[in-house]
């Protein structure tokens, strides 16, 4: 029995519960949302970055894929830039199949699934080129995110990992070393691994949904942020910060997930060719975020009123080595000992 998404502001909670036992009970019903009484489904993707970034980007990519060769019966509607559901309802809204997918950043699953936070650790990185032996779907780390309990619990099926890239600091004065940053309050994702490596730089820290942060900066309500090139320039932040410091001190990866019992409603040969389309569209990811944010490095320097000051290696090396191994033998708990020493083990 298909959902009636019509009745549910007239009806109350109890019509709601006695509706879906009788679809419980019939077998037949297609949950998680998107099933339509015809056979066809829809996928509804929302994500909070603009369409032209590098998740933006796959995030088209995939629905175009999943149109052209999965037949007429799917399609995929993309609701970029917190246009549907933001950072605050996005979880909620693919749990109750209210959206069907989602590929948000490893810090937003902080409090459903906080192991994820592996991939928040300052400093992971040291280039972009390190990225693939790290966060793939066969690595340690890819394999911690796919078997995760935690979002298998809440129905919530890991589909790939997708990247952005390497953040870099940005706020209103230069910042070439942690004491540079003592006092300022930066905005972060809300992951208590972000919280400890801005404390351990002296920074304060105030967590805030993504589509927040071009007015918190302008309002001062926060000092700066960090992020990746193509994030800083397509949200326009740079044109209220003066200084962007490059200093690719963590990684911003998105796990691209589906509501699980919407894919368990599709035909099996619907699941595959869906999941092929998923893993175009992260080889398709992976190709072009190094260059888009090269590109949005370039738009930021060109528009030329924001200074950006490059590390050096030993300036980067004075951020790292107030944060790692530190911040990571903190949450060594929470990521897992084993992974932690494995990672630690490819330090440099
Ligand atoms: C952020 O909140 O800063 C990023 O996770 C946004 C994104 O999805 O890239």
């Amino acid at each position: 029995m298909p959902r009636n998404r019509s009745n549910r502001t007239v009806l109350g909670t109890a019509i709601l519960l006695s509706v879906a036992l009788v679809a419980a009970a019939c077998g037949g019903a297609r949950s998680g949302g998107g099933g339509g009484e015809d056979g066809s489904y829809t996928i509804k993707f929302s994500h909070v970055v603009t369409a032209d970034t590098p998740k933006g980007q796959a995030a088209e990519k995939f629905k175009e894929l999943v149109e052209k060769n999965c037949g007429d019966q799917v399609t995929v509607e993309v609701y970029p830039n917190s246009e549907l559901y933001g950072d605050e309802d996005e979880m909620q809204a693919l749990q109750s199949g209210a959206v069907q997918m989602l590929a948000p950043a490893s810090a937003k699953f902080t409090t459903i699934a906080p192991q994820l936070q592996v991939l928040d650790l300052p400093f992971l990185f040291d280039s972009v080129e390190d990225i693939p032996e790290v966060a793939s779907p066969d690595t340690a780390v890819g394999q911690a995110i796919y078997e995760n309990d935690a979002l298998a619990k809440r129905g919530i099926k890991v589909l790939g990992l997708w990247d952005n890239g390497l953040k870099q600091l940005s706020s209103n004065q230069p910042m070439e070393k942690p004491a540079d940053l003592k006092g300022l309050r930066f905005r972060i994702q809300p992951s208590d691994v972000l919280r400890s490596q801005f404390s351990q730089w002296n920074a304060e820290t105030t967590p805030m949904a993504f589509a927040e942060v071009y007015n918190a900066l302008q309002q001062g309500v926060i000092d700066g942020q960090e992020n990746p090139y193509s994030n800083i320039e397509s949200q326009n932040m740079h044109t209220v910060q003066k200084h962007i410091t490059e200093s690719n001190h963590g990684y911003i990866g998105y796990v691209h997930t589906i509501n699980n019992e919407f894919y368990q409603s599709l035909p099996p040969e619907l699941q595959e060719c869906v999941t092929n389309a998923s893993d175009k569209a992260a080889a398709f990811n992976r190709e072009i975020a190094a260059d888009l944010n090269e590109e949005a490095k370039q738009a930021i320097r060109d528009e030329g009123s924001t200074q950006i000051t490059e590390l050096s290696d030993e300036q980067r090396r004075v951020f790292k080595d107030a944060v790692v191994p530190r911040v990571w033998q903190q949450y060594a708990d929470v990521i897992g000992q084993d992974l932690v020493n494995e990672l630690l083990k490819n330090q440099r």
